[in-house]
């Protein structure tokens, strides 16, 4: 790592647990590190130092394919040394309290924990109860930061700086972490935001941040897409069955109908708008919000986000880890 980058760790926040501990200068050294982890990546042998001796947990009490392994390939890369548990392989099955178990595990001595919940505010309330550095890697509803840098990351290397840029996040809005992660990122780094729902998946209390933190509000898709402002990135979120107990629309043809990216939809958009970028933070639920020939298209940067991921956790692993302690190698 270089001095400038060791350096700009000393205002670090202890832990990661939504991207509001962070500035837009913190995140620039974030994302500028992760350009340098990514020439790791792109190596024969991907190995550096700069961890050794550190223990980093993946602590998991819920499912993640993206997540978990792009942390533990991190960690790996890295030379930490990484553990994942999961809560079903964990004495949380026989009752034991997050609580317990995070302090079990703290008491081994270990540097991270990067932790996956179904709870919003879980990782927060970790975060008091251990020394190790905690990572927040989805709590509920609430935010899932490192997804949100991954993001910034993968869209400014496809379409440069996004200062003045137009990104539109479509889709699942109330449950989704990786979309309240990213306005909050994307409006740091001075990008123009459109978020569009079904009022049935509008959160409450939307409107009152979308004034406050200056971004914009739709229900209607094809307006924004086809708009006289262009959209230079466009988000496709999940939309999340498993956090769903009622109709939040009538039929999953209606909401394709209404706010997929069909195949026509993306066709007109590309017509209107050739640069533009498709993102989807995965696992996509192909045909519903997002279409095959969308997932797949040569503006996709879905697989980059993935890619991206290992990068960027590397960067917050050393940030957090090495850099203000003086362990860089
Ligand atoms: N985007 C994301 O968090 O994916 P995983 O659930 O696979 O980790």
């Amino acid at each position: 790592m270089s001095d400038s980058t060791a350096s700009a760790t000393a205002t670090m926040p202890r832990h990661l647990l939504s991207i509001a501990d962070l500035d837009a200068d913190l995140i620039r050294t974030l994302l500028d590190t992760a350009t340098q982890m990514q020439d790791v990546q792109r190596r024969e042998v991907k190995k550096i130092p700069t961890l050794r001796g550190r223990t980093v947990i993946n602590l998991f009490f819920e499912d993640s394919t993206r997540t978990r392994s792009s942390f533990e390939i991190a960690g790996k890369w890295m030379s930490a040394d990484t553990i994942n548990i999961t809560g079903k392989g964990s004495s949380t099955s026989k009752g034991e309290s997050l609580r317990d178990t995070v302090m079990t595990i703290d008491a081994m001595g270990v540097d991270a924990l990067v932790m996956r919940h179904s709870a919003s505010g879980a990782a927060h309330q970790v975060a008091g109860w251990v020394d190790a550095h905690v990572i927040n890697a989805g709590d509920g509803t609430h935010e899932h930061p490192t997804q949100a840098l991954l993001d910034a990351y993968t869209m400014e290397q496809r379409i440069g700086g996004l200062a003045g840029k137009h990104v539109v996040i479509v889709g699942d809005l109330t449950h989704s972490r990786v979309f309240r992660s990213n306005v909050l990122s994307l409006r740091m780094l001075g990008a123009d935001v459109t978020v569009v729902a079904p009022v049935t998946l509008m959160p409450s209390g939307i409107r009152a941040w979308s004034e406050t933190d200056g971004f914009a509000l739709s229900n209607d898709l094809d307006p924004i897409l086809t708009g006289d402002r262009g959209v230079d990135a466009l988000m496709m979120l999940r939309v999340q069955k498993e956090r769903m107990s009622g109709g939040y629309f009538p039929t999953a043809r209606e909401y394709t109908v209404g706010y997929g990216l069909t195949r026509p939809r993306l066709q007109r958009l590309v017509a209107d708008h050739p640069d533009v970028v498709i993102c989807h933070p995965g696992p996509m639920n192909r045909g519903l919000e997002i279409s095959a020939d969308a997932a797949d298209a040569a503006q996709s940067l879905i697989l980059d986000q993935v890619a991206a991921g290992v990068a960027v956790r590397m960067s917050v692993l050393y940030h957090l880890l090495a850099g203000a302690e003086g362990g860089a190698a």
